[in-house]
């Protein structure tokens, strides 16, 4: 019988392609730790993501192909992921551990932005990522609530570290864990009721704080809830943030064009390249009859996203669960995970997770290029 070779691995495992790189997982580094003992082949797919689409659609494949060689007894799989690190971020506020900062925005309020974050946010921990989740919108931070985290405070942590031989006091605020994912709020930071007055000092000091005064940790994506519109403070946050990607929330109603131009337009300005476009509340499922209502008309936010020319992210239903699972501090994913609703924000979830690495490759590709 013939022995199993390296080789004779990689080549057939060189047949199955990354369909967003647009590479095989070989050349894209994703096989590790290969190990052959007679026949028994084993080894590690690392993917850019937990949260990928194809996930076992790969792992299938792999097995088939390892497993026809000739030889080959037992073919041992492990699927895992390495979220790849985001965009340079020397000349901004740097946060170590956090891999990918990714903004979540919108032209105007009252679009669901919030329950998207919070959906996508604990979406992306399900499926094993982790995940932290900012609201940075200083104009009316609700997430604390929307995960059950309302009257939350959030521990400080004093420990000393050493550099140089110098000793100095370190002190973080520990965010506070809900479903999973680790959140901060400027709700927690100033609890309360009366609107917060930003301005531009003030806020550059909050979003500092909230980055490099939180105890992060170790994060594969951290979402911010950024505040609505396209004013001064939402352009000096996504200035201040290294952001790698935005998220824009439109509703059919809103898909007035000049809305969506304008948050293009903004990001554009601070070099952040925009992941694409969800449709929330999109059509209405009648939770009786199961049956769909197109209410404002079929297909604008994809209309919108092929004029701009930017991906489309899905389209979330409208449904009252949604709204429910808000009030109460249950997201639609984990109190409603069945609901057509809660699958398409897991859906959403997987194709920035899907954007995001993309946008990583793309860099990481062009490094390597450069130093060829
Ligand atoms: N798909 C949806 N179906 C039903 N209600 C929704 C949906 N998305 C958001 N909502 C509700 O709409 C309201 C506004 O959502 P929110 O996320 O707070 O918007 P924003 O952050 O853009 O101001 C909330 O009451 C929320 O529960
Ligand atoms: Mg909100």
């Amino acid at each position: 019988m013939s022995a199993v070779t390296e080789q004779a691995v990689l080549d057939a495992l060189r047949q199955i392609q990354d369909p967003d790189l647009h590479k095989d997982i070989v050349t894209l580094g994703f096989i590790k730790d290969l190990k052959i003992e007679g026949g028994d082949v084993s080894f590690r797919i690392v993917l850019t993501t937990p949260a990928c689409p194809v996930k076992e659609q790969m792992e299938g494949s792999a097995r088939g192909l390892v497993g026809s060689l000739p030889g080959v007894t037992s073919v041992n799989v492990t699927m895992d992921a390495e979220v790849p690190k985001g965009r340079g971020f020397s000349d901004k506020i740097s946060i170590k551990g956090i891999r990918n900062i990714i903004a979540v925005s919108s032209g105007k309020g009252g679009v669901g932005k919030s329950t998207v974050a919070v959906n996508m946010a604990v979406s992306l921990a399900l499926d094993g990522a982790r995940v932290g989740l900012m609201d940075a919108d200083v104009y009316g931070p609700n997430v604390p609530m929307m995960l059950g985290a309302g009257g939350a405070q959030p521990q400080v942590e004093e420990w000393t570290e050493f550099e140089d031989g110098k000793e100095f006091k370190v002190r973080k605020l520990i965010p506070i864990e809900a479903y999973d994912v680790k959140l901060m709020s400027m709700a927690i930071l100033k609890p309360g009721d009366e609107p917060m007055i930003v301005r531009g000092p003030i806020l550059h000091g909050l979003v500092k704080q909230f980055l490099s005064d939180v105890k992060w940790g170790e994060l594969d994506y951290l979402i911010v809830d950024m505040p609505p519109g396209t004013g001064d403070v939402q352009l000096s946050l996504a200035q201040l943030v290294p952001v790698q990607g935005a998220v824009l929330v439109t509703t059919p109603q809103e898909v007035a064009v000049s809305d969506v131009r304008r948050a293009l337009r903004m990001f554009e300005t601070v070099n952040v390249p925009v992941l694409g476009v969800v449709e929330n509340m999109s059509y209405f499922i009648a939770p009786d009859t199961g049956n769909r209502y197109d209410i404002f008309g079929e297909g604008g936010g994809k209309r919108l996203c092929e004029m701009y020319h930017v991906p489309s992210l899905g389209a979330v239903p409208l449904g009252m669960e949604v709204r429910a699972g808000g009030d109460s501090g249950v997201p639609v994913v984990i109190g409603q995970p069945d609901s057509p609703q809660a699958l398409a924000f897991r859906k959403v979830a997987e194709e920035v997770a899907r954007q995001v690495s993309i946008e990583a490759m793309k860099t990481e590709l062009v490094v390597l290029a450069k130093s060829r």
